[in-house]
């Protein structure tokens, strides 16, 4: 790849979390400009003083009086629950086996999987979300339908094949012997390859025999840099079960703990009942969470504590939780993240809520300097933020004055509508410059 790109527009990022060493963190250059070669950010600055000294040899795409940030990080979502997004009417336990497992059985067909894996993807883009870290099915062939089409698209994505041998449909059920090899032969397969990366995948604690998570165990000792992914602690039903199912363990992240599975590039999603031995241990152990709000909120799941997550100083990224999570943007995943913590009576700041989807994503996922900032160095995936999208935001957001309180209101009511473009490594991917739609790249 050989783009040379300059993209001007109004720049924001951060240089660290606002919620722990305050505004100073929040970098806000108006009228900026990026310079992208091969990829990467090679230089930023004022427009002026960016255009005088690189005055010819790039394609100048002008975001004039838009928001350049980078693009957003989804740190917990399920591709093949895509379908069934906003089903009716269950909570976890019964929305799992009423809702969930029948779409993903439709995964052992590599076609379904292929034609889903096109309409995740493009539906990620066209929210502004450059990376995620995805769940597949117990199918193989749902994570290589994935990595293929994330390939072709040039994204940064890490997934893995979930694994699951008890307590769920037979037609979804692998053994701890099958799992462990069909996740070798994908991390053998996929794992760094390009901008592609392999998670470890037991889908929960339920559904997993002791031997399979010390199957996962083995393997994460075979392969130090992949990942882990798995949920904890989301609904009051499963601790309970938890609690019968390994009645051995201290609690619910302790199962985890003494199968040998949290480390850095772990990531635990929703984790909204932890007590403070747990908090403690997922901190110990440099492991991260995915806070997951829509999702927490759509299955009746419970409310986050964001205020003693911190105080633990543990990793928080944001996710979606498609289809548990009742939206694939990030605006909309901070929309209810901020009403959470007012129901907590805390606050929540557009900063710190843009940061954990940004930075504090690129950190949960053990990806500071890759991605996750606009900064010398670090990959040219941005998304642009239109302060106008239609006449009423376009009249809302007028209103407000301060650059906090007007991304305050884009983010409570922006969607894949306030995203004006999306890059991935400096090439544009979803709106033409028009603002029309090009077909997704396949
Ligand atoms: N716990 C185990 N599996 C799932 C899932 O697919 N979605 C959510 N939200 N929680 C889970
Ligand atoms: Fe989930």
């Amino acid at each position: 790849m050989h783009n040379r790109v300059i993209l001007c527009g109004d720049l924001l990022d951060f240089t660290d979390d606002p919620a722990v060493v305050g505004e100073h963190a929040v970098r806000y250059q108006a009228q900026g400009a990026l310079v992208i070669i091969d990829g990467l950010i090679v230089a930023r600055g004022p427009e002026a003083e960016i255009l005088s000294q690189y005055p010819s040899g790039f394609t100048l795409q002008r975001h004039t009086g838009q928001l350049i940030i980078p693009g957003l990080i989804d740190c917990h979502v399920h591709f093949a629950q895509t379908e069934m997004i906003a089903a009716y009417g269950e909570q976890l336990l019964t929305w799992l086996t009423e809702h969930a497992f029948p779409a993903e059985e439709k995964f052992a067909d590599p076609a379904h999987a292929s034609a889903i894996a096109k309409i995740f993807t493009t539906e990620l883009l066209n929210n502004g979300t450059t990376t995620a870290l995805v769940f597949g099915t117990v199918h193989p062939q749902s994570v290589e339908a994935l990595f293929e089409v994330a390939e072709a698209k040039n994204m940064r994505l890490i997934a893995g094949k979930v694994m699951m041998d008890r307590n769920c449909p037979p037609a979804l059920q692998d053994t701890a012997e099958s799992s462990y090899h069909q996740s070798k032969a994908l991390i053998d397969k996929w794992h760094g390859r390009g901008r592609l990366a392999y998670a470890l995948t037991p889908r929960f604690a339920p559904t997993s025999t002791p031997e399979q998570l010390a199957a996962c165990r083995d393997l994460m000792a075979e392969y130090p840099d992949v990942y882990m992914q798995t949920h904890v602690s989301e609904n009051l039903q499963e601790c309970e079960w938890v609690k019968e199912l390994f009645p051995e363990s201290a609690d619910y992240v302790g199962l985890y703990e003494d199968a040998g599975l949290l480390r850095k590039r772990s990531v635990l999603a929703h984790g909204i009942h932890l007590n403070e031995r747990e908090l403690t241990a997922i901190h110990d152990h440099d492991t991260a969470i995915a806070h997951c709000p829509t999702s927490n909120l759509f299955i009746g799941s419970g409310l986050f504590n964001l205020k003693a997550v911190r105080e633990h100083k543990i990793t928080v990224g944001m996710g979606t939780d498609v289809g548990g999570g009742s939206s694939f943007s990030l605006l909309q995943t901070y929309n209810e993240a901020y009403k959470v913590q007012q129901l907590l009576g805390n606050k929540l700041s557009a900063f710190e809520g843009l940061y954990l989807s940004t930075l504090g994503g690129a950190r949960a996922l053990d990806l500071e300097g890759t991605i996750g900032q606009l900064e010398v160095g670090v990959e040219a995936d941005i998304v642009v933020l239109d302060w106008a999208a239609t006449p009423f935001l376009e009249f809302r957001l007028a209103q407000s004055h301060s650059l906090h309180d007007k991304l305050f209101a884009l983010m409570m009511l922006g969607d894949d509508r306030s995203i004006a473009a999306t890059y991935l490594m400096g090439e544009r991917v979803s709106k033409d410059p028009a603002g029309t739609w090009v077909p997704p790249v396949t």
